[in-house]
């Protein structure tokens, strides 16, 4: 791939909705048509807030309307260093719960890092390995971060970067608070693809919901291109979608 500096600049398409609903619906029919088109897509899948009403809206489609994901194959983002499959906090479990078991997934074509894994970083190569022997990513979904970040890669990592253990940013630890019993439950480490795993994705998605977004949206978006907020670096992929609420969109 091209030095990331001497790559050349696009517009993400942005699309802002009125409802969190409207929003869920509109990626939802995003992922429904890409998986029509092309039953044995590869999708990179999100965890957090951001996705849950997609996940619900793609359950439904499968419950209602028959959507079959027998043979898609997806790659999640990220995974907590230390959370087993089945803490409740983990994004394993997560997925499970919001569209692994409601759906026909075959378990064996999902993937999510192990934080529990013993040779971490042989397992972030083989993470690698395995999104290579698919295919690479057709169809990327993302949150973002309120300081920018993609996945768990915070500000300031490498546009090339691949997955690998990071440190948590205390922002983020924050952010993540909520859902443990304390700050101090909330793991320190997280396993994540790289930017550069993330721009290798033929078509993204990213979702932002609600105003504390609205600044890290609008840096990725219109301010400099630069690792300072992760989220810009997808101004240099050609096939970006932005969907916000009018929160999220509130200093564009
Ligand atoms: C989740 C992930 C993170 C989240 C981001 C926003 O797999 O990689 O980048 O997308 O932290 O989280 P929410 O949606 O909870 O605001």
């Amino acid at each position: 791939m091209m030095p990331f500096l001497d790559r050349p600049l696009h517009h993400p398409k942005i699309v802002v909705k009125d409802t969190v609903q409207q929003l869920a619906q509109h990626v939802a029919g995003i992922f429904a048509e890409a998986i029509t088109d092309n039953p044995s897509i590869v999708l990179g899948l999100a965890t957090g807030q951001s996705p849950v009403g997609t996940y619900q809206e793609l359950v439904d489609w499968h419950r209602r309307r028959g959507l079959d994901f027998s043979r898609v194959t997806s790659f999640n983002l990220d995974e907590y260093v230390g959370l087993a499959a089945d803490h409740p906090q983990s994004f394993r479990y997560f997925m499970q719960q919001q569209l692994f078991d409601p759906t026909n997934i075959d378990p064996d074509r999902t993937h999510v890092p192990d934080g529990t894994h013993d040779d971490l970083s042989e397992h972030a190569r083989q993470y690698e390995r395995a999104i290579e022997r698919a295919g690479g990513i057709d169809l990327q979904l993302l949150g973002i971060g309120t300081n920018g970040h993609i996945g768990f890669n915070e500000p300031g990592s490498p546009p090339e970067s691949r997955t690998r253990v990071i440190s948590l940013s205390e922002q983020t630890i924050a952010a993540n608070a909520p859902y443990f019993p304390s700050i101090h439950q909330v793991p320190r480490r997280a396993i994540t693809m790289g930017i550069g795993t993330i721009l290798e994705a033929r078509q993204i998605v990213m979702i932002a919901l609600g105003s504390n977004k609205a600044a890290a949206v609008a840096e990725a978006v219109a301010g400099p291109v630069s690792p300072s907020c992760p989220a810009s670096c997808l101004r240099t992929h050609a096939n970006v979608t932005v969907v916000l609420d009018h929160e999220a969109a509130a200093g564009l």
